[in-house]
């Protein structure tokens, strides 16, 4: 059986990958928000997994208001980085899961999700900008990807205890596996920020805090609060801070199993218009 090793959380800002892609991550600008991810960087190296599952958000870039799916899994053996406007990432193609993927759908569905199967799909910053984060510049990533993009750019967006349930669908859909794969799931975007409009710039660090901490220790509790709340205290885009909950709803404390260990907690403001926030926790 395939299991649920981790699941990993972190910011996406664009700017990180532009600081990386440039070579500026030394400058003293990006300095701090660099150096909350040296941890990372080893701990990936020392707990390489076989699959990472990972729930990011395009960017109307694969998709655009013609087409919004709520929850599309890419099933493809392969996606590239996709050009934002200023050319693709120089950084590598990813390879997915297809057998995983397929696997994962079909549970999934049947557990009554209704998922969207994408078998061509280019992934933008969203998806890109944390595998830069935690696995620096390698020739390749260090292994197979399965992007899972949910929409939170388009009204109706799903709610936090929809993200909740679908992570918990997830974790049984990978342990119903047959091939012992060592899985990690990773859950991105936020953490506060809003790109546009009168409260362009805001950030609420205590806000952000609080949703650290009960992600950790009251993750039902933290799939209660109404996206409304996301909205006003973290901004517009602070409600790309709900996809967290799918990677918390996958891990196994929820379905009973002991309090997950926090490997590592970061937090900094800023990185462009964005509080940067990342968590690594690790199934006890
Ligand atoms: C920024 C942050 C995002 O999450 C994003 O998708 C685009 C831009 C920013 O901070 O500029
Ligand atoms: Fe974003």
């Amino acid at each position: 059986m395939a299991r649920i090793s981790a699941s990993v959380y972190t910011s996406h800002v664009p700017a990180i990958g532009a600081a990386i892609d440039h070579g500026k991550t030394g400058e003293d600008y990006w300095k701090p928000v660099f150096a909350g991810y040296d941890f990372s960087k080893q701990w990936m190296k020392d707990n390489k997994p076989d699959v990472i599952f990972l729930v990011y958000n395009d960017h109307a870039t694969a998709f655009s208001l013609e087409l919004i799916p709520t929850f599309a899994i890419g099933t493809a053996a392969q996606f590239k980085p996709a050009d934002e406007g200023y050319g693709a990432r120089p950084v590598p193609t990813v390879i997915g899961h297809p057998e995983l993927a397929s696997h994962i759908a079909q549970s999934v569905i049947q557990d009554d999700f209704d998922l969207t199967i994408v078998n061509r799909m280019d992934v933008d910053h969203g998806l890109t900008v944390p595998l830069s984060l935690m696995c620096g510049q390698p020739e390749a990533w260090p292994c197979p990807v399965i992007p899972f993009a949910v929409n939170v750019v388009q009204y109706p967006v799903p709610s936090g205890r929809r993200c909740f349930q679908l992570g918990q669908a997830i974790r049984r859909a990978v342990e119903s596996y047959d091939e012992p794969l060592n899985v990690q799931i990773w859950g991105t975007g936020g953490m506060s920020h809003q790109l546009q409009g009168a409260r362009a710039g805001l950030i609420n660090a205590p806000w952000d805090n609080a949703f650290l901490d009960r992600l950790i220790a009251d993750p039902a509790g933290q799939s209660e609060v109404p996206h409304v709340e996301y909205v006003r205290e973290a901004g517009s885009e602070g409600i790309e801070l709900v996809m967290w909950l799918i990677a918390r709803g996958a891990m196994s404390d929820v379905a009973g199993g002991p309090a997950p260990m926090v490997r590592h907690r970061f937090y900094h403001v800023p990185a462009s218009n964005t509080a940067v926030g990342h968590l690594i926790l690790e199934n006890g």
